[in-house]
């Protein structure tokens, strides 16, 4: 997507693989900076750290932190080191392991002189996978939009949770690509962004919203069920971090309380996710997903800019106060109307059905 008129996406390889680029993502939306990154060191504190985050991107990030481990050393041991090293850094994105596995499960295959050269090859061909796979989840959302339009005859009211958009994948988004074609083919639309406490996420997804002209209204977090009830809001897209293979969906925390407000007003709550976010592993989401559990500090401190136009980060609570910060929640299969994938839409209890050559793993 386009920031000032020039195509970025959020990652990118440099130096024939050498080292790779992302935007800083801890900045945004007070600062746009980009970072270069030469280490698997580098690349796991940016994830950690959620300078590069969302499950799509991490996944990608991890594929490329496995490149720079094996241009360090190409050797097994050092390779399995970064491997789990890397696989710790955020528990719930299913995409973190499987952007790492794909990279080590191929490069084991060959001489360990060999192995940089595919890793990047792989991490290449990974990268421009996600960015195909998020604009075929981008299509399919949008007919899903252009069907509330064609009965409704009014600009379509979506609401969203987090950040799906383009800085969450590689390019595109998984719920905002969706957006973003059905504004490209002149469905009238507006959204709702919900502000996505504590790392307030929601803050990204309205920068990239109104990058691109797209008409929205940020809203906290707790304002959705109200929206709802009053008939403001036509859909509910969000994204998801891990899918299992009966339709669960690990999202952002606050995502359960959406899909259950939704579901006592009828609204649809479909989740856009590319086949990297599903773990056919496991199918109870309940007990399954490990959810990750943050620091203290992403609930006692906001950040923001002060009168002088400074961004400044102050406490909002003592020190003394318990503090609990879950990052994520499942929501169930039975609260989800349908699951947006590369390979188009269905319920969650058909996500087998569509990619069947998974049927194994389950
Ligand atoms: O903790 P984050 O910001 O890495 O969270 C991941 C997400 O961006 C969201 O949960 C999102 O809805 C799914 S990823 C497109």
């Amino acid at each position: 997507m386009k920031v000032d008129g020039i195509h970025t996406r959020s990652i990118w390889s440099l130096d024939n693989g050498q080292a790779v680029g992302i935007v800083d993502q801890t900045l945004l939306p007070f600062k746009f900076e980009k970072k270069i990154l030469r280490t698997w060191r580098e690349i796991q504190e940016a994830i950690g750290n959620m300078r590069v985050r969302g499950a799509p991107l991490i996944g990608i990030a991890g594929a490329w932190g496995m490149v720079m481990a094996i241009k360090e050393s190409p050797e097994d041991e050092a390779i399995h080191e970064a491997r789990s090293a890397l696989i710790a850094t955020r528990p719930t994105a299913v995409d973190l392991q499987w952007g790492v596995d794909r990279i080590v499960t191929r490069v084991m295959s060959f001489e360990p002189h060999e192995r940089f050269n595919e890793a990047v090859r792989l991490a290449e061909k990974m990268t421009q996978e996600n960015v195909i796979a998020n604009r075929a989840i981008g299509t399919h959302g949008a007919k899903l939009i252009a069907q509330i339009y064609a009965q409704k005859r009014e600009p379509v009211n979506i609401l969203t949770h987090c950040n799906a958009g383009w800085l969450a994948t590689v390019d595109f988004g998984t719920a905002l690509s969706a957006i973003y074609i059905a504004m490209e083919q002149g469905i009238p639309l507006h959204v709702w962004v919900d502000e996505t406490r504590p790392r307030n996420q929601g803050l990204l997804t309205a920068w990239e919203l109104a990058a691109h002209g797209v008409p929205h209204t940020l809203i906290v977090d707790n304002a959705g069920g109200h929206l709802m009830q009053h008939r403001d809001v036509d859909m509910v897209i969000v994204g998801a971090d891990r899918i299992t293979s009966a339709g669960d969906v690990a999202n952002k925390i606050g995502t359960y309380l959406k899909a259950l407000a939704a579901r006592d007003m009828d609204v649809p709550f479909y989740v856009a996710a590319p086949s990297s976010t599903i773990d056919w592993s496991i199918s109870d989401g309940k007990h399954g997903i490990t959810i990750e559990n943050r620091s203290a500090d992403e609930i006692r401190y906001v950040t923001g800019v002060n009168e002088q136009g400074q961004v400044e980060r102050v406490a909002i609570v003592g020190a003394d106060t318990n503090v609990e910060n879950p990052a994520f929640d499942v929501t169930p299969a039975r609260l989800v109307t349908a699951i947006i994938t590369e390979r188009g839409v269905c319920s969650p209890e058909d996500l087998m059905q569509l990619f069947p050559e998974e049927a194994h793993q389950a």
